[in-house]
């Protein structure tokens, strides 16, 4: 019997839940969205049966196996948090939560409920990300012992005043909104755990309507903009290796990049996407290699041949969901890991705002 999952959230990104799921097998059978007319206009689109305005409802009168969350960050504790109380198995966005003790309870009540909770970390999905993640769980690598997690923009920021720049609702800007190559870097790294983190966050630009985005997200009269635009920082983790990062939304960068650099003992490696103009994906350029010094001495690097993958392993990542609760494939990631992401995620505004090294409990 096919899945049926529900899909709380009518904007951009379930574009590619749906999708993604359906290509797993399932049955979309209904739309939850506070915004009735975006829910209406999802039905439609995708021919999904039900319709709500309220998850409550839907939970009570819709028999589903599953759900996807995709709200504006602040929604997606209680909604996960409900969701698995249902018995539903759960596919959020992310950010997981906006902090550490959010995610820590929704891993709670996964345990409690004896259901999934995965998390839309869609870069693991990458093809390129899956090609250089066997290369190093093949042993080709060695032991990795530095990282650099990047995803930079000049002109990125995703509209003024609305949900993104304010804190309240998103957790955050950059820090939190981009933490894709934090988390693949982590992934790379088979999650260690963090032991300090030094951070400095800055807010340049944040007003500045120059370094909007280009995806038309509508600027909201007299809301909030309170998160930062840019950051920089370091992680140590207990096994001895570091994480170096950058992130913005707003800064003199030269192009959109999301990438992952690392240093093993027996091979380096990159994997990255530079956009065409910032958030434009159509000259896009995708790598994923390796670098090596052989027993003679000699430079080899290796490029890992994949297919292109536009949605940057969105729909993958949404696929993976249903065969895991299906058993025929381990989940992408696991709400542990989403505790240590987002324990990286807070010492990073902590150490900025005390401007000094946090270490990690
Ligand atoms: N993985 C990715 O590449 C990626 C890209 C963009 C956004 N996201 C994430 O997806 C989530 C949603 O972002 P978006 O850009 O689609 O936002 P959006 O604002 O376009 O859409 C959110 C939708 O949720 C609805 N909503 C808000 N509160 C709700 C509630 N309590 N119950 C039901 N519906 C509610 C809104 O009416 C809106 O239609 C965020 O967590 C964001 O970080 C992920």
């Amino acid at each position: 019997m096919a899945i049926k999952v529900a899909v709380i959230g009518a904007g951009g990104m379930s574009n590619y839940h749906i999708p993604g799921f359906k290509s797993g097998g399932a049955k979309i059978t209904a739309i939850v969205d506070v915004n009735e007319e975006a829910a209406k206009a999802t039905a439609e689109k995708y021919k999904i049966p039900e319709v709500y305005t309220n998850v409550d409802e839907m939970l009570k009168k819709s028999d589903v196996d599953a759900v996807s969350v995709i709200t504006p960050n602040k929604f997606h504790k209680p909604l996960v948090i409900k969701s698995l109380k249902a018995g539903k198995h759960v596919f959020c966005e992310k950010p997981p939560a906006l902090n550490a003790a959010e995610m820590k309870a929704m891993a709670q009540a996964a345990k409690k409920a004896n259901k999934l909770l995965v998390f839309d970390f869609n870069n693991r999905a990458r093809p390129e990300a899956v090609a250089m993640k066997k290369a190093i769980v093949s042993g080709e690598v060695g032991k990795i012992n530095s990282v650099q997690a990047l995803q930079i923009r000049r002109t990125g920021i995703p509209g003024f005043g609305g949900w993104f720049t304010t804190k309240e609702l998103s957790g955050g800007g950059p820090v939190i909104d981009l933490l894709h190559m934090i988390d693949l870097a982590l992934y790379f790294m088979d999650y260690p755990d963090p032991d300090y983190v030094l951070a400095k966050t800055y807010d340049d630009f944040i007003t500045d309507k120059r370094f909007k985005g280009p995806w038309g997200i509508p600027d909201k009269e007299g809301g909030v903009c309170d998160v930062e635009s840019a950051a920089h920082g370091f992680v140590t983790f207990k096994d001895g290796s570091v994480l170096f990062l950058r992130t913005s939304w707003a800064e003199m960068n030269k192009r959109e990049e999301a990438s992952v650099t690392f240093q093993g003992t027996k091979a380096g490696g990159l994997v990255r996407r530079l956009f065409g103009i910032d958030g434009i994906d159509e000259t896009a350029e995708d790598t994923s290699e390796l670098y090596f010094v052989d027993a003679k001495g000699k430079r080899k690097d290796k490029t890992l041949k994949v297919k292109k993958d536009e949605t940057m392993g969105r729909l993958n990542a949404a696929k993976n969901f249903i065969l895991a609760i299906e058993g025929k494939e381990a989940p992408f990631n696991t709400p542990e890991q989403g505790i240590k992401l987002m324990k990286i995620i807070d010492a990073i505004y902590a150490s900025s705002n005390t401007k000094a090294p946090v270490k990690i409990k």
